[in-house]
Parts: C-alpha cells; structure tokens; sequence
C-alpha cells in the first residue's frame, strides 16, 4: 500500500473496514480516518484517529519516527473521529506541543483532560515554521463544527482539509487516481449530503480561497487523496455548495396497508407524465436514511406521504422528516398525502412541516380515509404533475 503523499509526508492513518453505523450515516463501504506524518526539521502530526484505533496510528507513526521526535500534533477539528485520539497521541509523544485553535482545544478538553498537554493556540492565517516547510492555518468554521480548520503547506502545494471533500471509504488505496473516479464522487456526494449539506453557505463561502490557493494535493480526513481530479471535486463541492437542483421530484412515503403506496404511484405517474423530469419514488421503510439524503442533494420538489398510526406519521417517515430537517435540502416544493382509517391523520401532521423546512405547498394536501377514492386518486396525479413542472423551472 503506498501511504506517501510526498517525500516526507506520509498517511498513517487507520482503515475501518468495518463500520456501517457512523452516527446515523450508513457507511456501506466503510471509513478511514486519515492522519498525516510530516518529517522535517520538526516533526508533525496532522490530526488523529478515533481513540479506539490510537495504537495503530502509533505503530504507523513508529514505522517512520521514534515517538518522542514528534514535535507537533496539529488538530483541525475535535470531532471525536478524529481527536479522540489525542489524549493517547500526546501521551505516547512527550515532546509534543498540540497546534489547534482556542475553540478546538476548548472543545477537546470538553471531551478528556488535557491538563498536562503543551498546546499552541493560533489564529486564522497564523503560519508555523517547521524546517524547509511552513504550515499555515486557516479557520474554516461550520465546515464541520465551529473550530474546524484547515492546514496549508505552501511549499508543497498541499492542503490538509479535515472533513471537507472527504467520503467515507475503506480502500487500500490512498489515491484518488488509484479508483474509479465515479466512485470517489458517489461516496463523497453522499458524505456531502449526509454531513456538509447544512452548512452550504458557509461552503460556498470558503470555496473562492480554497481555489485560489496554490494546490496539487487535497488530503481530507477521510477517504482518499485528490491529486489527479482536483478540478473535480471543486467543481462538484461548487455545485453542491450552491444548493443547485436538477428537474427531479422525489416522493417518499411510508405505507400501511398500501393505500398510501397506491398514493405515491399517482404522484409518480403525473410527475413522469411531465418531459424532461426525473422522479424519483422512495419507501422510506425499507430504505435508509443516507440514500434520501444523498437523493435530496439536489432535488427540487418532493411530495411526502405516509399511512396514520394511533393518530401520527409511521415512525420511520417521522424519522425521515427530522433527519432531512436538520439537513436542509435544497427542496423548493412538496406536497403532503397520506391514508387514514378515523381522526386525525399523518397528512396533517406532514402538511404542517413542510412549509417549516422552507417548501413551498404546490397544492392542499389529499388524505384518504382506508381506500383513496377515484377523486382522491385523480388529486395526486395532479399534484405530481404540479410538482414536476415546478422541478422544471
Ligand atoms: Fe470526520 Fe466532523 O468529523
């Protein structure tokens, strides 16, 4: 496995072949959590593992340098996956002075005691000396949490960039030149949209001066290193940050005793009776939470369904809303529809979120008591048309 980047600077990271479950976030081909070894004048760390992987990283670092000559551990996010290792980083590293920011270490000590640790805190735009290299810090709050940052070293035209254009991946390749291209950018669209969505404004904001900075390797906290599709994956994360969407329409329900389901068909069938829309139809039952996130990435009208039990939404469509709540997709239009058999219904329920989420109702909810009649049946095609030619712009 070829873990150098540069001479000097290699991956000693920790390949998690075996999670599927990354808060949430299903990981159907499993992570990495990237460290980086720098050995120059001063030796230095960048970032760390979860701290269940923290002997791994220091038998990788062990490989290349004794442990007490690592002279820094730079830590750009305190996200657990990658700074929980830290107290057991510094603790094998005596001679070693922890580099983050105040928020970072702030958010560290939160997590473990830190008292005996020599620290560093600098400031946005702050650079380090460390031999023939320079490291030069620069905040990038909310890309992931508020202390998140990046790390520049100008003389090798590389860029250390924490979660941004990472993608959860276990490969033995640490390349991005050593897979299918349409691979890396599936599983970094969907890390996009399972992690970042949120926080596209604060995306769209940093991406001018990440590209204006002169770069030939990108080395994120997970997956692989970019260093042949740059372009790519800035144009991509460009695209993404900018909350574009495309002619689609989802419809994603959940269903009892079908009428629901019967529901969706209609939508789907007036959705697809529009030219030049895609749809797409999603039981969010048997799916899974990251699938509709990654398809609502760039989705412009969605039409949202679910059967009524004991008076509420089915557990999983009220899961599917608070997750895509949080994620705010870039979704204009919805529609609200669902079955009932007495009382109150899912409908309802659903109808009053969507416009809370920032979606447009292109038409009054339809709500079938057992059974969706003809009239009812004819609504959701029509609200399916609605919701395409809405997707068309
Ligand atoms: Fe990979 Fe926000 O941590």
């Amino acid at each position: 496995m070829n873990t150098q980047l540069k001479p000097d600077i290699h991956w000693v990271g920790y390949i998690d072949w075996s999670i599927r479950d990354f808060h949430s976030y299903n990981t159907k081909r499993g992570a990495t959590y990237n460290s980086y070894l720098i050995q120059d004048e001063k030796n230095v760390l960048v970032d760390t593992v979860k701290y269940l992987y923290a002997d791994k990283l220091l038998q990788n670092v062990a490989e290349l340098v004794p442990l007490d000559k690592i002279d820094y551990v730079v830590c750009n996010h305190a996200e657990p996956d990658h700074a929980s290792g830290v107290a057991d980083v510094m603790n094998a590293c005596p001679n070693a002075t922890l580099v983050c920011n105040a928020k970072c270490l702030d958010t560290l000590k939160a997590y473990m005691d830190g008292s005996n640790w020599k620290t560093q805190v600098v400031a946005s735009g702050e650079e380090l000396s460390i031999g023939k290299r320079t490291l030069k810090f620069i905040f990038t709050p909310m890309v992931h949490w508020p202390e998140s940052m990046f790390t520049y070293c100008p003389e090798e035209k590389l860029l250390f960039s924490m979660d941004a254009f990472g993608q959860h991946l276990a490969t033995s390749e640490r390349f991005d030149d050593e897979l299918p291209l349409d691979l890396i950018l599936e599983e970094a669209r969907t890390y996009y949209a399972n992690i970042v969505m949120p926080y596209s404004a604060q995306v769209a904001k940093l991406l001018p001066s990440a590209a204006a900075l002169d770069i030939d390797m990108i080395a994120p906290a997970h997956g692989v290193v970019w260093r042949k599709n740059i372009p790519a994956i800035l144009e991509a994360y460009t695209a993404w940050a900018a909350r574009k969407t495309k002619a689609k329409v989802m419809i994603v329900y959940d269903t009892m005793w079908n009428s629901t389901a019967i529901m969706a068909d209609q939508i789907f069938k007036g959705a697809c009776s529009v030219d030049g829309v895609s749809v797409e139809k999603i039981f969010v039952r048997v799916s899974d939470l990251t699938q509709l996130a990654d398809a609502s990435l760039d989705c412009a009208a969605m039409a949202v369904g679910s059967a009524t039990l004991n008076t509420k939404m089915m557990p999983a469509m009220a899961a599917a809303l608070n997750y895509l709540g949080g994620l705010k997709p870039p979704v204009k239009f919805g529609f609200a529809f669902g079955s009932c058999g007495w009382g109150k219904g899912a409908m309802e329920e659903i109808a009053e979120i969507l416009p809370k989420m920032g979606w447009e109702l292109v038409a009054p909810g339809v709500k079938s008591k057992f059974r969706p009649t003809q009239e009812q049946l004819d609504a959701c095609f029509e609200a399916g048309k609605l919701l395409a030619q809405k997707a068309l712009g």
